[in-house]
This record gives structure tokens, sequence and C-alpha cells, in this order.
């Protein structure tokens, strides 16, 4: 008897390939068959016909450190038909982390500083496992992190005790199931950091290992700021991912094909690929170094000027008579969307085959960039069935069997039998994305179901449990 049958679901399993018309049958918390099961004893019988079965998204790129124990329904995610989540990016993560007044920007978009009380990363893992939260959490350590944990200030390089600090902070993690490094060599907070630092941090981790860097330089400088991050990674043979590719600043346009002929050259001696979000709008901490009038800027939080949330910049300014410059200094700190992207580089950066998708939404932005809702129904709806930037089962690769194999999941990624029954049905015609920059919050459309280790989790309108485990890495069972 299995708890679930999905009956006469267009599958697709994970690979790159087209769907297949047939069955699924879950049971303690595994898939246990797959193909024409014909009237197999269920305790429950799903008729998905007309809709698609895909294994769970895994969002690779997530800010989600202190949400899954905050909020730990997860609903942005789940109703996606994300089933697990990649934290600790961007060199911040909520572990292994000691704050001793302030919490250092952008790390203040994980939490305040009674949110990070997690001075190692078993403790870490623990709180999450006792939230119990809706989704599957890996977590990788963050560059920053490690630095304010062991430095006065961040606006210098490490000397060599406190790199031996960090390394060894670093190494205990992946003893306790950290994934990995990440970095965030573009903020104020990294940017003093020398490769040679960098270096020396990757050189921890083992063979295979993941190195995932937000660039020293997303716009002119971002091929030497590529080359920095891949070798990095050469000594230790450590994987390269790099964190939401793209092309920003106006100058930096059309750039997208050098920039991923480089990805794809480097690829051929080493493992790297890349993430990327389906919009050409960024966001993050209000950063002076980018503010531009080349293009608009949303401010979406202002801790001494809440009010001027939700208004762009240049209105702010024009209103006070100021440079937009100095109405950006007043704000700090602040939250903001950058329109800084274009759209043909968006969908070149998509459609590379090395290319990964992650949200990199902001959840405890009040005005939260669309992404955090948006991406993967974004993806699948409006990019791969409307656009037809690629074909559906490309879409749903690009964020199942391709991330769960560049990202250790073990036995997560595709629908096969024995693997984890992380799933999602949903309705190929009518799946999208609902959230947009003036209305951020809102679920997609044409999810209608979305199970988690077996266990029905999201019915198409709410959560109904919550069954997501941590997840260390580990490589994925012999086919
Ligand atoms: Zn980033
Ligand atoms: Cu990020």
């Amino acid at each position: 008897m299995h708890d679930f049958l999905i009956r006469n679901a267009l599958i697709f399993d994970g690979s790159d390939r087209a769907g297949v018309q047939g069955d699924v049958a879950i049971n303690a918390g595994r898939i246990a068959a797959v193909g024409q099961l014909g009237d197999a004893p269920a305790a429950h019988v799903v008729d998905a016909q007309g809709l698609a079965l895909a294994p769970g998204f895994i969002d690779v790129h997530t800010h989600d450190d202190l949400e899954v124990i905050r909020n730990p329904d997860m609903l942005s995610k789940l109703s996606q038909g994300v089933t697990t989540v990649v934290v600790g990016n961007c060199g911040i993560s909520a572990s292994p982390v000691q704050i001793r007044d302030q919490v250092p920007d952008p790390m203040n978009l994980l939490g305040d500083v009674e949110d990070f009380r997690y001075a190692d990363f078993s403790s870490y893992r623990s709180a999450v496992e006792l939230a119990g939260p809706a989704v599957n959490v890996a977590a990788l350590v963050g560059h920053t992190a490690l630095r304010q944990n062991h430095m006065d200030r961040l606006d210098r390089a490490a000397s060599a005790d406190e790199i031996i600090a960090m390394r060894a902070q670093l190494r205990d993690s992946l003893a306790q199931g950290a994934l990995g490094l990440s970095s965030g060599l573009a903020y104020a907070s990294a940017f003093s950091a020398p490769s040679s630092e960098v270096d020396a941090l990757a050189a921890e981790l083992p063979r295979n290992g993941l190195y995932a860097t937000h660039l020293r330089d997303e716009f002119g400088g971002i091929l030497d700021a590529m080359e920095e991050a891949f070798h990095a990674a050469r000594a230790p043979q450590a994987a390269v991912r790099v964190s939401h590719l793209k092309c920003a600043g106006i100058d930096n346009w059309g750039r997208s094909g050098e920039v991923l002929a480089s990805l794809h050259a480097a690829s051929a001696t080493q493992d790297v690929a890349c993430d990327c979000y389906p919009y050409a709008a960024s966001a993050s901490t209000l950063d002076l170094k980018q503010v531009t009038d080349a293009f608009d800027i949303l401010i979406t939080w202002s801790e001494p000027e809440p009010g001027q949330g939700g208004r762009l910049l240049a209105a702010i300014a024009a209103d006070w008579k100021v440079s937009l410059l100095d109405a950006a200094i007043r704000l700090q700190p602040a939250g903001a969307v950058y329109h800084g992207m274009d759209e043909a580089d968006v969908r070149q950066i998509l459609a590379h085959p090395l290319t990964m998708i992650g949200s990199d939404g902001l959840p405890r932005d009040p005005r939260p960039h669309p992404r955090l809702w948006g991406t993967f129904p974004r993806v699948l709806g409006h990019y791969a069935r409307d656009e037809q930037l690629f074909p559906l089962h490309t879409a749903v690769h690009k964020m199942t069997g391709l991330p769960a194999s560049r990202f250790a999941m073990g036995a997560r990624g595709f629908i096969r039998a024995g693997w984890y029954a992380d799933l999602v049905l949903f309705d190929p015609a009518q799946i999208r994305d609902t959230a947009s920059f003036h209305d951020p919050i809102r679920a997609a459309d044409g999810i209608n179901a979305v199970w988690v280790n077996g266990c029905l989790s999201y019915d198409g309108k709410q959560v109904v449990a919550r069954a997501g485990r941590f997840v260390c890495p580990e490589a994925a069972p012999a086919a």
C-alpha cells in the first residue's frame, strides 16, 4: 500500500529530456515506483491528467538562513514548488557567527543582532531541525561572516593569524555538514580581502567542495573577477558556482556572450557553473557605489526614513532637493532594487546550459524584489512557455537535476525509484508568477501540489505540512 499514487502526469524527470506520461508512487518518504502503475493500492490517489509532475525545485541561491527558523512555513518558496533552499550565499551566513556589537552590511539582510545566535555550524543545524521548516535546507559558510568573527574592522585584509582562525572555523563547519564556502567580494565588508585571503580559505575545501561567489565585480571588471574565482578553486579542485551571474550597469550591457564564453572555457578544466534569477533588476542593500541616474533605483526600505520605502530614489532626491547620492546617504541603511540589467543579457545567461535557477530572494525586505515569490514560476511560465526561451523540460532541469548534481544533493533532483519524494505537480498551461515590483508578495498561479520527503506539504493554497530536512553534501547514488 503506497502513501500516494499520482496518476497520468506528464513526468519531467529532472534530466533535460521531454516529459513522458506516467504514474509515480510515493512510500515512506521516497519515490516507490515510476511508470505505468495501473491500480496499485494507495492511501491517496491523485488524478494528474493534464498536469506536469517534476522533482521539487532547488533554489540554489537564497538568503533564507534565518527565515527557515523565523517562518518555517516558507510559503514564499513552497508556493513556487521549491522543496530545497541553499542558504549562506554572498559571503553572509547565519553561522558560524558571533556578533560583537553591530551586524555589518550586508549581513543585516539576514537578521538583527539578536537573530544571530549560532556560534558554530552545528548549533545552526540543530536550530533548523528544531524549527522544522517546510523545505529542505543546505547551508554554505560565508567568508564575510568569518571575517566579522575574527577581525576588528572589515575594510582591510585579514592577518595571517586571522586567516588561521577563519580556516579553522570553516574546517569545523565543513565537518559538521556545511555545503561549502561563499563569498561576497563586491561588498565593502569583503572587498578589502585580497585574492590570497580567499585562496587560503578555499584551500580548506575538499575536492569537489563548493565555492559559491558573488563576484568582486559584476560591472566592467567582471572577467577578471571570474578569473579570480576560478583561480581560488583550482588548487583544491573545488567547484565554482558564480552567483546571480549578470552584466551589471549600462556600460556593461551586451557582454553576456563574453562572460558566458569565459565560464564555458573554464568548464573544460574545472567544475564551474552559475545561477541566475529571471529579472533584469537586482536587489540588495543600498550601495553608494551603485547610485546612478542611468536607470531607476527603487528604495524598498530605509531605517531612518521608513516612509520612503516603495519610492524611486530620483523622486526622493527631487523632493528633498538634493543629489541622488546625498539622498542615498540620508536613506542608509536601506534596501534597493536596481533596474540595471539588459533583458537580452538576462535571457542569454538564463538559457546557457551551465546556468541554474536561484532566486536570491530577500525574505526580510518589507517590499522584496518579486524574485522572492516569483522566480521559479516565471522561468517556467514566462520564459519557457510564453517566450519559448527554452523547452519546459530544460527549465525544469535547470531547477532540479542540474542543481542537485552541482550542489551535492545526493538522491534528490530526479524522479527515480528509491530517491527522495520531493515533487511538484503543476499546470504547464497555467503556471505563472504574479508577484511584481509594485505588488511583490503574491503566490504564483498554477502550482497544484508540493511534496517534501513524501509529505504533501502545499495543496495549491496553503502549507499543510512541514517535512523539510537539513541536507548535508552527498554524492548522488549510482544510477
Ligand atoms: Zn549576491
Ligand atoms: Cu545573494
